[in-house]
C-alpha cells in the first residue's frame, strides 16, 4: 500500500496509505474522542465528536472516515474543535433522559464521559424530547430507545459481523429510531440474541435483563475466562460482585471470537447459580449398597430408603463405582459391547485421555465426539 507522511498535533507520523486520521492516531496514542466508531467495527461518521482540524480545509472532518494523505497537518484538540465537540454532544444531551443517578450503564457510558470531559453540566436546548417505553418483550435484552444516540454501532454489528441484519434505523430525523425485524420486536425480528449489539452500545440503549439492578461497574471483578459451552473456545468477560456472575462482557483479545459470542455464551450463565444445578456427584442407593439393579417399575426414589434414591457422595465413592460397573461390562459382554462419546466442552487433553480409556483401559474402538454428530 505504501507509507503516508502527515502530522498530528505537530508530531510527525508515518502511516499506512489507505486508513484513516482515528486509526492512525490510535496507533500513536493519540487521543481523539468517539462515539460512533468502534474498532471492530466499519466506520460510519455519525456523531461528529471525533472532529479534527485540517491545515488549509475550512470545515472540521470526522477524523474517523477521513484518510490521511501526504503532507496532511492535522489538529485534534483546538478550542474551535473543542466547542464544536460540545455542541455536538449538547444536541445529543437534549434529547435524553439525563438518569444517570440509576441507570444501569452509569460508569461504562461513553456519552456520561464524554459530557464529564466536555462539561456538559445542562440541558440547552428546550423542545420536545422522546419518551419511548420500555417493553420489549424478548427474554434477553432490554432495548431503551430513550438512551439511544443513533450511532448505528448495533446496526453495523448485526449486518457486518453477525449477518443478520436484524436491526435497523427507522424514519429520519427527529423521527429516526431504532427498530428490529419490519418495525417489531425484537424476539419477532431476525434477532440470534447473540448480544453483539449490547457489546458495542455506548450508552445503556442496549442491556442484558439478566443484569439489571445487579451492580454497578465499579462494583465488580471482571475475570477472563473460557465459554464453557462448545469447541470454538470463546474468551469472555464474567463481571463478578459479592462471588455471582451478574454479566457477560466481552473479552476484545479473544483469538477464537474476538469479542464476539454466540447467545449461550453471552446469556446462558445463570445455571451457574441454578438452585437445581448439581454440584456434588450422586449415586442411586443400590449401588451404594453393592446391591443388584432392582426393577425399574418399582423405582419410588422420592421415597427414603428407595434402592433406586439417589444419594450424594464424594468423587472418589462415585468415580470408584463408575470403574468398577465399565469392567464388569467389559468383562461381561466384551469390549464392544461398550462405546464412548467425547465432547467438545472438554478440553484437548481431556478428549485424549477418553481415547486411552476406550481404547487401552477397555479395548474398544468405539469412540466418536459430539462435534461430528
Ligand atoms: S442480538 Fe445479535 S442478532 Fe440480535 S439484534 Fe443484536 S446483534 Fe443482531
Ligand atoms: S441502540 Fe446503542 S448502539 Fe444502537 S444506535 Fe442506539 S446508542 Fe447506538
Ligand atoms: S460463545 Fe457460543 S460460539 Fe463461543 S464458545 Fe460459547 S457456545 Fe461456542
Ligand atoms: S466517532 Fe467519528 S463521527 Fe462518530
Amino acid at each position: 500500500m505504501g507509507k503516508v507522511n502527515f502530522t498530528i498535533d505537530g508530531k510527525e507520523i508515518q502511516a499506512e496509505k489507505g486508513v484513516t486520521i482515528l486509526q492512525a492516531a490510535r496507533q500513536e496514542n493519540i487521543y481523539i474522542p468517539i462515539l460512533c466508531d468502534h474498532p471492530a467495527l466499519p466506520p460510519e461518521g455519525a456523531c461528529r465528536i471525533c472532529l479534527v482540524e485540517i491545515e488549509g480545509q475550512r470545515a472540521l472532518h470526522p477524523a474517523c472516515t477521513y484518510p490521511i494523505s501526504e503532507g496532511m497537518a492535522v489538529s485534534t484538540n483546538t478550542p474551535r474543535i473543542r466547542a464544536a465537540r460540545k455542541f455536538n454532544l449538547e444536541l445529543l444531551i437534549s434529547d435524553h433522559p439525563l438518569d444517570c443517578m440509576t441507570c444501569e450503564a452509569a460508569g461504562n457510558c461513553l456519552l456520561q464521559d464524554l459530557a464529564y470531559e466536555y462539561d456538559v453540566t445542562e440541558d440547552r436546548y428546550e423542545g420536545t424530547k422522546h419518551h419511548y417505553s420500555v417493553n420489549d418483550p424478548n427474554p434477553f435484552i432490554q432495548v431503551d430507545r430513550n438512551k439511544c444516540i443513533l450511532c448505528r454501532r448495533c446496526v453495523r454489528a448485526c449486518r457486518e459481523v453477525n449477518g443478520v441484519e436484524a436491526i435497523s434505523v427507522f424514519y429520519r430525523g427527529f423521527s429516526a429510531y431504532i427498530g428490529f425485524g419490519a418495525d417489531s420486536s425484537m424476539d419477532n425480528s431476525p434477532c440470534e440474541f447473540c448480544g453483539s449489539c449490547v457489546a458495542v452500545c455506548p450508552t445503556g440503549a442496549l442491556w442484558p435483563k439478566l443484569s439489571l439492578g445487579e451492580g454497578r461497574p465499579w462494583q465488580v471483578d471482571r475475570i477472563q475466562t473460557t465459554c464453557p459451552y462448545c469447541g470454538v473456545g470463546c474468551q469472555l468477560i464474567l463481571e463478578v460482585k459479592d462471588n455471582k456472575i451478574i454479566k457477560v462482557d466481552s473479552a476484545w483479545d479473544g483469538p477464537s471470537n474476538h469479542g464476539w459470542t454466540c447467545v449461550k455464551g453471552r446469556f446462558g450463565y445463570d445455571f451457574v447459580h441454578h438452585p437445581d444445578r448439581l454440584d456434588k456427584p450422586r449415586v442411586r442407593k443400590y449401588l451404594l449398597d453393592g446391591k443388584k439393579k432392582p426393577a425399574a417399575e418399582k423405582r419410588k426414589p422420592e421415597i427414603e430408603g428407595d434402592p433406586w434414591q439417589w444419594v450424594e457422595v464424594d468423587w472418589e465413592t462415585a468415580l470408584g463405582i463408575t470403574a468398577d460397573k465399565m469392567l464388569q461390562i467389559r468383562d461381561d459382554h466384551g469390549s464392544e459391547s461398550m462405546g464412548f462419546l467425547t465432547s467438545a466442552k472438554c478440553l484437548n487433553e481431556e478428549n485424549y485421555l477418553m481415547n486411552k480409556l476406550a481404547r487401552q483401559v477397555i479395548g474398544t474402538n468405539s469412540l466418536d465426539h459430539c462435534a461430528r454428530l
